[in-house]
């Protein structure tokens, strides 16, 4: 089960859009704009940049809605900022979009055109529809990746509970515990090999010294059990009562996987020296995303305490990177 077959965002303007249902992630994109800001001074202080005259930059992941354009226009704007400072002529921008083939470009189309109104920097964009786990890029063409709240998403669900037929959330509570650690190592070795070759992937695509900018909803590092993703035990446990109500059939519900997996930040790092093709500026946990999150879950789904309690546990890793 590939994810580029099976996630899209909910599309549209409508009330369960994701346009309109992403507000948490757009908290989390507003604290990664410091991040694009100061990776858009180191790059303008590259001479080489400067003497080219022009700087690529790609959101990978963007979805549809006003968080599509939030990370692109900040690095648009710092870009402005920074020639006006260095008293240097404008670059021109090339802003380039990418999501899976089925989310809602039309939309985002729309809006890519407030991004070329300005005449200062002078902006083209583009989209690029396609998996971020391919090559979506010509070689050395980039100077700034960014993705937010994307690179959880594996490109598969783990083939070994698909064969061994191991739910990825068991009803029965004991099995469920005893099983834990065989399906969070399944799912920790995915996202390490997607992780890896999304690395290497980006590392052909950008050009020398190129800045990448990249968050996910993971963990926290504080050594406490993996416990499946915790938004979506919040998913299985309410599928879990269905079934015991007989809604839904249990074969189906055991074989209900999600390709989703929240890494903490010792894990990213010991990826990312792994692979070796960046090094790491700076990383950081955004805690308290989560309580926006569970304020708009419970509106939603009029859940009281326990969902707060499961998504305490979730927090948003985000790493500012250099290609070495
Ligand atoms: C939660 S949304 C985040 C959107 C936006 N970046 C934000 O911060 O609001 C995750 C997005 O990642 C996209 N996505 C998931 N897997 C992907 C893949 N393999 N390649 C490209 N996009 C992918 C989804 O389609 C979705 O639009």
């Amino acid at each position: 089960m590939a994810s580029k077959q099976t996630v899209h965002m909910n599309q549209g303007q409508g009330e369960i859009s994701y346009a309109r249902n992403s507000s948490y992630q757009n908290a989390e994109q507003n604290r990664m704009k410091p991040l694009i800001e100061e990776a858009i001074i180191d790059l303008c202080s590259n001479t080489n940049t400067l003497l080219h005259g022009k700087m690529v930059i790609a959101d990978l992941g963007c979805s549809s809605g006003p968080n599509a354009l939030a990370l692109v226009s900040t690095a648009v704007m710092a870009i402005h900022c920074r020639c006006l400072h260095l008293q240097q002529p404008p670059l021109e921008v090339c802003v380039l979009l990418n999501d899976l083939p089925d989310n809602d470009f039309s939309t985002v189309v729309k809006s890519l055109v407030t991004l070329r109104q300005s005449n200062e920097p002078v902006v083209m964009t583009g989209i690029i529809p396609g998996s971020f786990y391919e090559r979506l890029f010509t070689s050395g063409s980039l100077n700034l990746v960014c993705s937010s709240c994307s690179l959880h998403w594996l490109s598969k669900v783990p083939e070994v509970l698909i064969r061994d037929h191991i739910p990825a959330y068991d009803i029965d509570e004991q099995a469920r515990r005893e099983r834990l650690p065989m399906v969070h190592e399944a799912y920790a070795h995915q996202f390490k090999t997607d992780f890896t070759h999304f690395l290497k992937l980006r590392a052909k695509e950008l050009a020398p010294s190129g800045r990448m900018i990249v968050s996910v909803i993971g963990r926290p590092s504080d050594g406490s059990t993996f416990e499946f993703f915790h938004i979506w035990e919040v998913i299985a446990q309410t599928l879990s009562i269905m079934v015991s109500e007989g809604v839904i059939d249990k074969e189906k519900f055991d074989s209900f996987y999600v390709p989703m997996y929240g890494p903490s930040s010792e894990e990213m790092r010991a990826i990312i020296q792994e692979e070796g093709s960046f090094s790491i500026r700076e990383m950081q946990h955004f805690g308290d995303v989560m309580d926006e999150f569970a304020r708009i879950g419970k509106q939603y789904w009029s859940l009281e305490g326990n969902l707060e309690n499961m998504l305490a546990k979730d927090t948003m890793v985000a790493v500012s990177l250099t290609k070495a």
